[in-house]
């Protein structure tokens, strides 16, 4: 089928990527002229795992290419997906104007049947507002409006597009059903058919799920650290109940990235503005905030005072598999150390470009080793696998005192203490 995807950032080229690999011929938009440029010459703007051998591939076969043109899309596409940004605002709401925007471009070319998918994140509701928006400026334009929430974790969004464990389909009008399925029918998911206000909402709701689980097993690690008890052992005999399962109840120093925190607040503001207080996820957001602080207390505890001190950082990255650094919780304690006068020196494997705007007095070195010399701690804030296989024992010789705190769990403490490091990681 032939679809358009306005938008290229994470969502859109990935979908976009990921469409034409299972045979649609996919035209994919953006009004940023360099990066479609970039994109047509086969340079990826960010770092995701096989995106960009995928588009290669698509684009050489001739089934995926790039414009700036919304016109030129709408004209030879019958689906068109809004896969734009929907940025937090300062009191937690969203900001829609980029969706507002796509569909007022989108409305003036229709000129025959098209369905209008909004796959960006988007508060309950929103779908309607968009609907509404293309027959303001196309009165009768022959429409439907569906909502097709985005399940993709950045650092495998191409695996999750590609093996789904649901596809939800928001629709207002049976008749989008049949070109929806079609699309979806070669990934072999169970596709869930629902109104337009419940697949916006599955998506709030799913995320927030899952940051209350991981506020949960935060909240268990305190008392795990109170009580003397083990967090990885508890997960672990939680998560083989079925009916909890042991997925994103990793402890560490909290949730970050584009999604998670936006999306609460979010979830947290329709609710409030549909007449429900979501006091729950409120205290998912504080316990969220409260892990990276108890986190910086343990650093403050051992260092004492932090002027002067060396830190040496791994991992800026918000996750692991990714160098996007928006709203990660390892550029915040970078941030604090700094403002509380520390000298920090930091490391991730690909997130270091992206996160020297944001900690411009850290400096970034190009190798672990680097970040060990001289430093009076280590820090390692992103679940980096290759940080599991460091040479320790080379870094701990090039370390002023051999401090090491781990935001992640990612070491073996008897391990890493039998090499004389002075170890302390989360609720363990
Ligand atoms: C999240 C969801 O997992 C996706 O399903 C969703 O499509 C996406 O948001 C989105 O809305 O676009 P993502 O933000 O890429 O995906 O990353 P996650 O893997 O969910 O991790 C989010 C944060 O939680 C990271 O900071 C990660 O380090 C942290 N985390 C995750 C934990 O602290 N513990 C865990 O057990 C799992």
């Amino acid at each position: 089928m032939n679809l358009a995807i306005i938008g290229s950032g994470y969502v859109g080229l990935v979908t976009g990527a990921c469409f034409a690999e299972v045979g649609h011929r996919v035209i994919c938009v953006d009004n940023d002229l360099k990066k479609v440029h970039q994109l047509q010459d086969g340079h990826i703007p960010i770092y995701e795992p096989g995106l960009e051998e995928l588009v290669k591939k698509n684009v050489a076969a001739g089934r995926l290419s790039f414009t700036a043109a919304i016109g030129e899309a709408v004209d030879v596409s019958k689906v068109i997906f809004i896969a734009v940004p929907t940025p937090p605002q300062p009191d937690g709401s969203v900001d829609l104007s980029f969706v507002e925007g796509v569909a007022r471009e989108i409305a003036v070319h229709i000129k025959e049947y098209r369905i209008v998918v909004d796959k960006s994140t988007v508060p309950v509701k929103t779908g309607e507002k968009v609907a509404q928006t293309i027959q303001r400026y196309n009165p009768g334009a022959p429409i439907d409006v569906v909502s097709n929430p985005e399940f993709l974790r950045e650092g495998s969004a191409v695996e999750d597009l590609m093996k789904p464990d649901r596809i939800v389909i928001g629709v207002s009008s049976d008749r989008a059903v049949g070109p929806m399925k079609e699309i979806y029918a070669p990934f072999k998911a169970p596709i869930l058919v629902t109104d337009l206000n419940s697949a916006e909402l599955i998506k709030h709701a799913s995320n927030s799920f899952l940051a209350l689980k991981i506020s949960y097993i935060n909240a268990v690690a305190a008392i795990c650290e109170a009580s003397g008890a083990n967090v990885e052992r508890v997960a672990e005999g939680m998560g083989a109940d079925k009916r909890i399962g042991r997925a994103f109840l990793n402890t560490g120093i909290g949730y970050g990235g584009s999604c998670f925190p936006k999306d609460l607040s979010a979830f947290i503001r329709i609710s409030e503005e549909l007449g429900y207080n979501f006091r729950l996820l409120k205290e998912v957001e504080a316990i969220n905030h409260d892990q990276k602080e108890r986190f910086l207390k343990k650093i403050r505890e051992s260092l004492w005072v932090l002027r002067h001190k060396k830190i040496g950082v791994l991992g800026l990255a918000f996750k692991g598999n990714t160098d996007d650094v928006r709203s990660s919780v390892a550029i915040s304690i970078v941030q604090q150390l700094i403002s509380e006068g520390a000298e920090v020196r930091a490391y991730d494997p690909q997130a270091m470009e992206k996160a020297h705007p944001l900690v411009p007095e850290a400096k970034m070195v190009t190798t672990p080793e680097e970040v060990a010399d001289g430093a009076d701690a280590l820090l390692l804030l992103t679940e980096w696998n290759e940080f599991k296989s460091l040479p320790w024992l080379a870094l701990k010789k090039r370390m002023l005192s051999p401090l090491l705190f781990d935001g992640r769990n990612l070491l073996d403490p008897d391990e890493i203490r039998a090499l004389g490091f002075t170890y302390t990681s989360i609720g363990r």
